[in-house]
């Protein structure tokens, strides 16, 4: 039999959901990061880093379906992410992570993939 995917191993689509809903209540009330999203279009915001997320850990392919290949860094250029944008966005993914009832292995598992996400999302060195 196929090994379980950690998608399905955490709980799946409701896990995911609760998630980025916590995650985008707490962006949205962010004066740094709000600003860069689409005002008109939380819940695509929403939706698309749903999908993106369950499809990486081994969940529904429908971000593929829908978007194509991920790409994020590139997506990610027209938005000047910092330090602050950085840490404000993982400040906010830590809060919904928490909100979550995972293992600590999962947990460990879930966060050092978001740290090195948003590392590699950063697209602005302000000067030394
Ligand atoms: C899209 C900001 C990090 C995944 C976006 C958007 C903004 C944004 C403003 C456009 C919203 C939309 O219309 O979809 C940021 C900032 C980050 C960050 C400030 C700070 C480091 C990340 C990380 C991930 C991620 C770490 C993945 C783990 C995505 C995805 C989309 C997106 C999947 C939608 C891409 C698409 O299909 O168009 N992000 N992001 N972001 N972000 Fe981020």
């Amino acid at each position: 039999p196929t090994a379980r995917t950690f998608y399905e191993e955490v709980g799946g689509e409701p896990v995911f959901r609760q998630l980025v809903a916590r995650f985008y209540a707490g962006v949205r009330s962010d004066p740094v990061l709000a600003r860069l999203y689409p005002q008109d279009d939380w819940d695509g915001a929403e939706t698309r880093l749903r999908m993106f997320l369950q499809q990486y850990w081994g969940g529904p392919t429908t971000y593929q379906q829908q978007r194509g290949h991920p790409r994020l860094r590139m997506r990610h250029a027209p938005f000047a992410i910092g330090p602050a944008e950085r840490d404000a966005w993982l400040r906010h993914m830590r809060d919904a992570v928490d909100s979550l009832d995972l293992t600590e292995e999962q947990d460990a598992t879930l966060w050092g993939y978001m740290e090195m996400a948003a590392r590699s999302m950063q697209n602005r060195w302000p000067d030394e």
